[in-house]
Formats: C-alpha cells, sequence, structure tokens
C-alpha cells in the first residue's frame, strides 16, 4: 500500500525512479516539512531498500530529497507529542538498521538542508555528492537532546574529533563549502549539476561487478569496526570471495583480450 504525504498531496512518501540500467533512485517525498524523517518516511525507505537489495538489476541506490531539503532530520511533532517513546520505537529503530545494513552502493545527492537524522542518514550512505546551497548541521542541541541517529560515532569518523566537537555542541549549520574542506562531503558541485554528477557516479559504479562493490563496500565499512589487523583479514577473506566469482574471471579476461567487460553478477 503507498503512504501517502500527511500533508494530503496524494503524493508517496518516497519517490522511487530508474534513470538508467543498474540506478535506483530514491528521493524523500515530504517538502512541506522538509523532509523530516517520520516513521513512515524511513519505513519506504527500509522497504525499498530491502527490495532493491534482493532485485539484481539494482547495482547501485542513490538517495535525494524533494524541495529545498535534503532532510531535516527527525520528526520534532512526533518527538513532541510522544516524547522518548517516538525514539526507542522498536520498528523506527530497526528501519534506521535495515538502511545502515543496506549491502549495495548507495550514494546522498545532497540538495539543501542535512540536519540532525538527515545529515545522519547521508553520513550512513557510501560517498556523499551535495550541491553548493547543501547545508549541514547535527542541530539536535539547540532543541536540547543530542545525535541519536549515529551522528556521535559517524561525524568524528569523518571529520575528526575537534570540528565534530565544535558542530554537535554548538548545533551550528555549516555550508557545502566548509563540509567538503572538512571531509564530510565527497564531491561538490553547482546546483544545477547535482543531478547528473551523481547520476554520472551511480551509472559508473552500476558498470563494475557487483558482488565485487558489494564485497568492497563491506571491507571498507569494517575499517570503521576493527582493528587493522583483523581488517586484514577481513579484506583478504573477501579478495578470496571475489576470486571466486564468474565476474572475476571475466574482468581479467577482458583485460588480457583488449575489450570492456561484460558483468553479470556471478
Ligand atoms: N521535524 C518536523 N517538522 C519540521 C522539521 C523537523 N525536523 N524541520 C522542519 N519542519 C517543518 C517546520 O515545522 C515547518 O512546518 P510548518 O510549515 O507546518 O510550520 C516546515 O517544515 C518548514 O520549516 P521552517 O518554516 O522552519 O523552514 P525555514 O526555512 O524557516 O527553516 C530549518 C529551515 C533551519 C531547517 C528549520 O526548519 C529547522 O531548524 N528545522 C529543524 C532542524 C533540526 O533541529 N533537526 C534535528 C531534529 S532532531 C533529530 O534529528 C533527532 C535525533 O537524532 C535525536
Amino acid at each position: 500500500m503507498v503512504e501517502q504525504t500527511p500533508e494530503g498531496t496524494g503524493e508517496d512518501l518516497l519517490v522511487v525512479e530508474r534513470p538508467t540500467a543498474g540506478v535506483l533512485w530514491l528521493i524523500l517525498n515530504r517538502p512541506k516539512k522538509l523532509n523530516a524523517l517520520s516513521k513512515q518516511l524511513l519505513a519506504r525507505v527500509a522497504g525499498t531498500l530491502l527490495e532493491a537489495e534482493t532485485d539484481d538489476t539494482v547495482r547501485c541506490v542513490v538517495l535525494s530529497g524533494a524541495g529545498k531539503a535534503f532532510s531535516a532530520g527527525a520528526d520534532i511533532t512526533d518527538m513532541t507529542e510522544r516524547g522518548l517513546d517516538s525514539y526507542l520505537d522498536v520498528e523506527r529503530l530497526a528501519h534506521w538498521r535495515t538502511i545502515e545494513n543496506f549491502a549495495k552502493p548507495i550514494i546522498a545527492a545532497v540538495n539543501g538542508y542535512a540536519l540532525g537524522g538527515g545529515c545522519e542518514l547521508a553520513m550512513l550512505c557510501d560517498i556523499i555528492v551535495a550541491s553548493e546551497n547543501a547545508r549541514f548541521g547535527q542541530a539536535e542541541i539547540n532543541i536540547g537532546v543530542l545525535p541519536g541517529d549515529g551522528g556521535t560515532q559517524r561525524l568524528p569518523r569523518l571529520v575528526g574529533k575537534g570540528f565534530a566537537m565544535k558542530m554537535i555542541l554548538g548545533g551550528e549549520i555549516i555550508d557545502a563549502q566548509e563540509a567538503a574542506r572538512r571531509g564530510l562531503v565527497t564531491d561538490l558541485v553547482s546546483a544545477g549539476e547535482l543531478g547528473s554528477a551523481v547520476l554520472d557516479l551511480a551509472r559508473h559504479i552500476a558498470s563494475k561487478a557487483p558482488l565485487a562493490t558489494q564485497l568492497a563496500k563491506k571491507a571498507v565499512l569494517q575499517a570503521f569496526e576493527m582493528p587493522l589487523s583483523e581488517g586484514l583479514e577481513f579484506e583478504r577473506d573477501s579478495v578470496t570471495r571475489a576470486f571466486a566469482t564468474e565476474d572475476r574471471a571475466e574482468g581479467m579476461r577482458a583485460f588480457i583480450e583488449k575489450r570492456p567487460p561484460q558483468f553479470t553478477g556471478r
């Protein structure tokens, strides 16, 4: 069943598009509430990613927001009404876990505000491409709380302790240029180029061997979980698994034969 926007526009909370082969593009579609992450919206994202995980035609996902925000974070109205229950809601937390555990490459295309949970959602994506008018912030301190969906853990890993502290303790909103300088944003492009730049990147990643990209994503993420020696073992195991794929044989054969590889995902 299609979940509709609370504003009653009759539109789906999440717009799902397939702009080119291999790429699934998800657009958070609650623009009148700056794409605040209601439980229903998170459920739509999580459910769509679960389906994408087993859909062999999906090799890379893009996540963006409709209107002037990527997302302004958790739904403050819901938090006001339900208090702690809204945060500890087991279904809400399960949706976050599903998004965090998505195995395929996922790119955040940030077109405006990415605040609080919106910044956290962007940070759990593998790559963040932002337009020059994007704004980032962990602004929870301004409403008397602190980041609760990964911000205190992922932000320092990206920008270092001092700047993460400054953002989290001060609640300031930074512009895209600063976010790029600090390492939060991977690529910065003009507002008019965001769509095409992200599509080019997604198409490029989607052209690679799908099992290898998934193994590589998991291995990179282990760098944040494991000590170096264990991470290196994990990497070796991942390469061993990649060697067992048909795509590995095809990739190397294509190189020798000086032709583009035809990857099948096997
Ligand atoms: N939740 C619910 N509604 C939100 C929202 C949010 N996070 N952010 C914006 N909205 C709503 C506003 O209430 C407003 O609705 P109405 O038109 O019905 O009044 C609408 O979206 C447009 O917002 P503004 O009028 O405020 O737009 P603006 O351009 O003047 O300001 C903004 C933009 C600076 C982003 C401002 O909306 C803002 O500060 N939003 C809140 C950002 C924030 O604090 N996010 C962190 C949330 S806490 C979190 O994420 C949880 C956690 O980890 C514990």
